[in-house]
């Protein structure tokens, strides 16, 4: 079993209070960074610790804070990315409403290491909630002298504000955030220039996911060199897996990034195996963005090797028969799910939230969703399965934002590993006009009926 370092406190009676966090050693590490190192020595121990971006697409945090243009002489920001809304992930929230303090805490030695005076912890609008228990978290920290002027009596001076989205999954493109986070409507921007040189009023910014800025506190607690040690390879550290679907387990779970993705279905530990008894289909291990993978190479690579929870091993293979560890979104699927029915869900997602700034994913996005919903209601035809391959290819790699990626790699790979569930749609309208059709009739006999 992993050491849990960001959760290591989840169930600690009081935890989102500030007496109780610092009672368990909270906020040590701003006392640590602000008393006895400089920016840049805290700079270099995210990037000795390797972490790697957590919201998605993985870069490397340490390389990141490095471009961030030092020399201009405009205010510098770090707005940190909790608009969480790509579905099947709810890590974010997790932390946030659990352990408020550890984002607050990370937001301080980060903002420090930046050199940012103003930072910005941006919402996802549904989250409410969460957002109160934020902005209670940061008047307690206030309080004792952790936010506002000359922190802990340094020189150093910190304002955190609490922005709320208004509800667009665009609004967690790092870009279409800090157009929103201005007042303008969430529109992503052109890149470069990267928001690193002209990010939040077109200064320098540093945009990161709640995750990956609670990460900095026992990253600089224990050493950037401590953190590289857990995990395996380029993947180190411990991640947050928002696990949801046919499982027995539902949850948030920490794991140490290497874990065999089977061992974190099965195990009672985690997921606690396929709900009642039935046997696992597919995968969508990093966000409704990622490729659908099923059962048998979820499970190993095409080499045979056992899959882990990395982003290195996730990937093996591309997209042929890999996927992405992504938001860390792991949706598991029994064999009564319709991989048609949801992926048209999925589509549906993706053609109501793209912006609209660029035709193939505004267009496409339209004609995927079409197509699926005749497909999965018993109206499609034979050519609406290359059909669909071909809108994706047309706007996979031609848009301004990795949404259009997001909406066509899905349809891509459920063609690619579920093909005969397509046709098999096509063949016999009259059953899958059923939305629970393979509840009725299981997967593997109905397609052996069609076969
Ligand atoms: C459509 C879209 C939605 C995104 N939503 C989120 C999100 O909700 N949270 C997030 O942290 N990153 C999201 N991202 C990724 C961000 O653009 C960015 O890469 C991330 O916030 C950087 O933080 P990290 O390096 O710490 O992962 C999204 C990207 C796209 C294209
Ligand atoms: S890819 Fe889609 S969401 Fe992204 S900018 Fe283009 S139209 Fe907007």
């Amino acid at each position: 079993m992993g050491k849990k370092i960001l959760l290591e406190h989840e169930n600690v009676p009081g935890i989102e209070t500030f007496d109780v966090y610092r009672s368990k050693g909270g906020y040590a590490s701003v006392e640590k960074a602000l008393k006895t190192m400089t920016p840049d020595q805290v700079t270099e121990e995210v990037k000795t610790s390797g972490v790697r971006g957590r919201g998605g697409a993985g870069f490397p945090a340490g390389m990141k804070w490095s471009f961030l243009d030092r020399k201009s002489d405009k205010p510098r920001y770090l707005v940190c990315n909790a608009d969480e809304s790509e579905p099947g992930t709810f890590k974010d929230r997790y932390l946030m409403e659990r352990i408020p303090h550890l984002l607050i805490e990370g937001m301080i030695t980060s903002s420090y290491a930046l050199g940012a005076k103003t930072s910005y912890i941006y919402v996802r609008g549904e989250y409410m909630y969460v957002i109160r228990i934020l902005e209670r978290a940061i008047e307690e920290a206030r309080a004792a002298g952790f936010v506002g002027k000359n922190i802990l009596g340094t020189d150093y001076s910190l304002e955190l504000y609490v922005q709320p989205g208004a509800g667009a999954y665009i609004c967690g493109e790092e870009t279409a955030l800090l157009e929103s986070l201005e007042g303008k409507r969430g529109n992503p921007r052109l890149k470069p220039p990267f928001p690193a040189i002209a990010g939040l009023y077109a200064s320098p910014t540093v945009v990161n996911n709640v995750e990956t800025i609670c990460a900095v506190v026992p990253i600089i607690n224990n050493s950037g060199n401590a953190y590289s040690q857990i995990g395996i390879g380029k993947s180190t550290g411990t991640k947050l897996i928002s696990a949801s679907g046919h499982i027995n387990k539902p949850g948030v779970y920490e794991i140490d990034l290497g874990l065999p993705v089977e061992e974190f279905i099965y195990s009672d530990e985690y997921c606690g195996g396929i709900w009642k008894g039935r046997k696992l289909k597919a995968v969508v291990a990093g966000g409704s963005s990622v490729p659908i993978l099923p059962a048998n190479l979820i499970l190993k690579t095409a080499k045979g090797e056992p899959r882990l929870m990395s982003y290195e091993s996730l990937s093996d293979g591309g997209f042929a028969t890999g996927t992405m560890l992504g938001s860390g979104g792991f949706i598991v699927m029994d064999e009564t799910a319709c991989i048609v029915r949801n992926l048209w869900t999925f589509t549906r997602f993706y053609h109501h939230e793209s912006c609209g700034q660029c035709s193939p994913c505004r267009e496409g996005t339209g004609w995927m969703e079409k197509v699926l919903h005749r497909i999965e209601h018993g109206h499609g035809h034979m050519d609406d399965i290359d059909l669909l391959v071909d809108v994706a290819k047309k706007i996979e790699g031609n848009t301004i934002c990795p949404l259009g990626d997001a909406a066509a790699w899905p349809v891509a790979s459920a063609i690619r590993h579920f093909r005969d569930e397509f046709e098999y749609h096509v063949r016999f309208p009259e059953k899958v006009k059923n939305p629970k059709h393979f509840e009725i009739e299981p997967m593997e006999a109905a397609l052996a009926t069609a076969r």
